[in-house]
């Protein structure tokens, strides 16, 4: 009788593996929450969405808006759109968005216009980099939620600073890394060593995408110089993003990773077979928040091609390196990275596996709060 319909939106890969605990986690409370997963199709080739969804074992979205690439206004407002439709059709009680992507943002400000109740989970986390399309998309996601989660404490600290008041949030810990550890056991069984030619400890996995690194060709180039000299010394696995792929072919630069170099690109992986070549590499090399995290908890250590990181946390863990994009920086970090063993890297607090499980409680209490009222 007080059940509540909670829309979970998803848009983007990095989004799959933080709604899959959730959902299982409200599933176990069907008499609290009727939940209806919302796919906005910010992303929807079979490598960057469907195979997440067989992965993570999750079921057929309720909702796809089909919404595809555009330039950031043209995706945000195309998301916005569609989902207020949604909305307006069945009267969600609360909207939950995660991470920090387009789709975040625009069904957060969709979802407060029409005065539903707003959780942001992966709530304050900083880069302080106003060039990232994703710090825009924090910012103004946190300043509008009703209900902050954070995954650490100095997500906490952020928020405090900018005057949010503190019953709205709520450090939980990491989803992510809830699918991490609930899907470890099955990659373990997983052959993708064998079918990629690699062995334990002996290989490196890179990834790329953000436009600081690819969009640049000096940039993107002298990544590669880097990676190919150093694969001299240890083979290098390149699961490539079609953002990557484009700019690579663009700028003409796939002819320099074809010359018997160590570099190996492949098309993206799902989630299963990425998480089984990261938990097995040497090194990890990247560009993506969501790896910074899962290197940290597989202790295997990590050199970010960025200039700065919002996760912190990874770097106090003795895991992650933020080494910039500039080929003398990243040749430092791998040196001082291979002498390393990853033992001495730590878990940050809460990273155990029940992030969702606490999300949960609290959205119990706060839909069942004396006053919240059942929306028509
Ligand atoms: C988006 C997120 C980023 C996240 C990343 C993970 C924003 C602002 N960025 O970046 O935070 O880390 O996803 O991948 O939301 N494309 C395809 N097939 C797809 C999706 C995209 O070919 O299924 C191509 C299109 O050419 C598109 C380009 O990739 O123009 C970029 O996609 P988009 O979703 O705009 O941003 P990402 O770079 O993927």
């Amino acid at each position: 009788m007080n059940t509540r319909t909670i829309f979970l939106v998803a848009g983007a890969r990095p989004n799959f593996m933080k709604v899959a605990p959730l959902l299982h986690q409200m599933g176990r409370y069907p008499e609290v929450f009727r939940s209806k997963l919302i796919h906005t199709g910010q992303h929807y080739d079979a490598g960057m969405s469907d195979v997440f969804f067989e992965d993570l074992e999750l079921p057929q979205p309720d909702r796809f808006l089909g919404v595809g690439s555009g330039s950031h206004a043209e995706q945000t407002g195309k998301v916005m759109m569609a989902f207020e439709k949604v909305c307006l059709e069945d009267h969600p009680d609360l909207v939950i968005v995660v991470g920090d992507v387009n789709s975040t943002m625009a069904c957060a400000i969709t979802a407060k216009k029409l005065c539903i109740p707003v959780a942001h989970v992966e709530a304050g986390l900083r880069s302080r980099d106003w060039t990232m399309p994703e710090e825009v998309n924090r910012v103004v996601t946190d300043a509008i939620s009703d209900l902050l989660f954070t995954p650490s404490l100095d997500a906490n600290d952020n928020l405090l600073r900018e005057g949010v008041s503190p019953e709205r949030i709520h450090f939980v810990g990491n989803v992510m890394i809830d699918s991490l550890l609930a899907y470890l056991p099955k990659v373990q069984r997983r052959d993708t060593l064998q079918r990629f030619g690699v062995t334990r400890h002996n290989y490196a996995t890179m990834t790329l995408h953000r436009p600081s690194n690819v969009d640049d060709r000096r940039v993107l180039a002298g990544i590669i110089d880097v990676i190919t000299e150093f694969s001299q010394t240890l083979p290098i696995l390149w699961p490539v993003h079609p953002r990557a792929r484009k700019m690579l072919e663009q700028f003409k630069l796939l002819g320099l990773l074809d010359h018997g170099n160590g570099v190996k690109l492949i098309d993206p992986l799902g989630y299963l077979d990425m998480l089984a070549l990261n938990r097995s590499a040497r090194l990890i090399l990247t560009d993506s928040g969501g790896l910074q995290e899962e290197a940290t908890v597989l202790g295997v250590p990590c050199i970010t091609l960025r200039e700065n990181t919002e996760r912190p946390v990874t770097i106090e863990a003795g895991c992650n390196h933020v080494a910039g994009n500039e080929p003398a920086g990243i040749r430092g970090a791998i040196d001082s990275a291979l002498n390393r063993n990853g033992a001495e890297i730590r878990t940050p607090e809460l990273w155990d596996g029940r992030a969702s499980q606490r999300i949960v409680e609290v959205l119990r209490q706060f839909l069942l709060r004396p006053g919240a009222e059942v929306r028509a």
